[in-house]
């Protein structure tokens, strides 16, 4: 190259680079690491250690949409311990199930049953429709914990009547809101929509929690299902990455919307590491996980304050205007401390890196806010927090500072 043309071309390479590396970094990760251990919000928040990255570089340099090694691993892998023929990694546990659905369904008109709490239903922008041209079906369960079979068969169409969409997927998801589906209503349902000759798909997001929580292997618990999605980035605290896996036939399917979708992905293996590393590493913590969570709500209902949903695994949802409180009162004093908290509604999640401390300022708070009602006469009654039951996720912007 001569030196006119570096004359020229020096100022655009130079306009070019970036540097995004603070010179502070170190001090800065150090004080978000704290930042996460002490907030509520989600577990999706949960980030990489050095140990974890440290792994990640070690991983195979291949291009996915070709075939990388690790990647294709991870895959096998899942697929094993979830028994079925094939998996699929992709970006998120959104695309994973709507993957599942498009892969699922063929012509329209159909409909997807599923519960009305259910993240394919609420938290995914209508991409049931918007991917796959699909009517929901969404269901209230009675008991407020999970669907049963009877609402399954009262609300499923089977019919030769043109007015309605015939449902070719029933879908669940497991933990949902952090409970615990019980796995004989799992197979009774299972059983019955095979029975009929519709597709049953599980949102396992967060399935690692019932394995741990119950003890069941994972086996079992996917068993039923025709496709289930899990989820690494949430429970598992890698940073990225969720796997679809079923038969080979729906994974091929899968993998060619992936990439229409515009989900292929390409050096994949830092990534896949990640996962693999957060299934050895990271998923024993979550027998930790449970226990805080379970702290967290004793905590809460020593103070008085209404569980609006369980903790079976890592959420707890609570409702704290049966001792006069607010959400907005508790988020104020909790970003006024002088280590933060971060919280947002009704939900608690508790991650790997919650820190027990934060549980014990959470709950000081909280009885300290509830001893002050108490001292300006506020008297709490029983059915202070009967009406929120129905909708336990109350949400709250968290501001989640920069
Ligand atoms: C149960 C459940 N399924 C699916 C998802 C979607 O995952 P993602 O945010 O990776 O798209 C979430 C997200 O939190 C979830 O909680």
């Amino acid at each position: 190259m001569s030196n006119t043309t570096d004359d020229r071309l020096a100022p655009i390479l130079n306009e070019l680079k970036l540097d995004l590396i603070s010179k502070n970094h170190i001090v800065e990760n150090a004080s978000k690491r704290k930042e996460i251990a002490r907030t509520f919000i989600s577990d999706t928040i949960t980030v990489p250690t050095a140990d974890m990255y440290a792994y990640a570089t070690l991983a195979t340099l291949g291009d996915d949409v070709y075939y990388e090694p690790s990647t294709a691993a991870l895959e096998a892998h899942i697929a094993k311990i979830t028994g079925k023929e094939a998996g699929l990694f992709v970006s998120s546990g959104t695309l994973s199930n709507q993957l599942a659905l498009r892969s699922h369904l063929l012509q329209p008109p159909y409909s997807v049953l599923l519960d009305n709490r259910a993240h394919i239903n609420k938290y995914e922008a209508g991409g049931a429709a918007f991917h796959s041209g699909a009517q929901t079906i969404a269901i209230e369960p009675a008991n407020q914990h999970h669907l049963t079979l009877e609402e399954i068969k009262n609300n499923i169409i089977i019919s030769s009547d043109v007015h309605f969409a015939p449902t070719e997927v029933v879908a669940l998801e497991n933990t949902l809101n952090g409970t615990i589906m019980p796995q004989d209503e799992i197979l009774r349902i299972s059983e019955y929509v095979h029975s009929v000759g519709i597709k049953f798909h599980l949102d396992g997001a967060r399935i690692w929690h019932v394995a741990v929580e119950t003890g069941t292997p994972l086996k079992e618990l996917c068993e039923p299902f025709d496709s289930v999605s899990v989820c690494f980035s949430k429970g598992l605290g890698a940073p990225v990455g969720s796997c679809l896996v079923g038969t080979k036939d729906l994974i091929t399917k899968a993998r060619r919307f992936r990439k229409l979708f515009g989900g292929g992905m390409r050096q994949t293996g830092v990534l896949a590491a990640c996962a693999a590393y957060s299934l050895s590493h990271n998923l024993p913590q979550l027998v930790r996980v449970h226990a805080l969570t379970k702290r967290l709500e004793a905590g809460l209902e020593e103070i008085g304050v209404k569980i609006l949903s369980r903790a079976e695994t890592c959420m707890v949802f609570y409702d704290p205007s049966s001792v006069g409180v607010t959400y907005d009162e508790i988020a104020q004093r909790g970003s006024a401390h002088p280590e933060p908290l971060i919280l947002g509604g009704s939900r608690l999640v508790v991650h790997i890196q919650t820190s027990e401390e934060a549980v014990e300022d959470f709950l000081s708070i909280v009885r300290q806010l509830a001893q002050e009602k108490k001292d300006a006469g506020f008297v709490p009654t029983d059915d202070a927090a009967a009406g929120a039951f129905k909708d336990v996720y109350v949400r709250r912007a968290a501001k989640i500072p920069k």
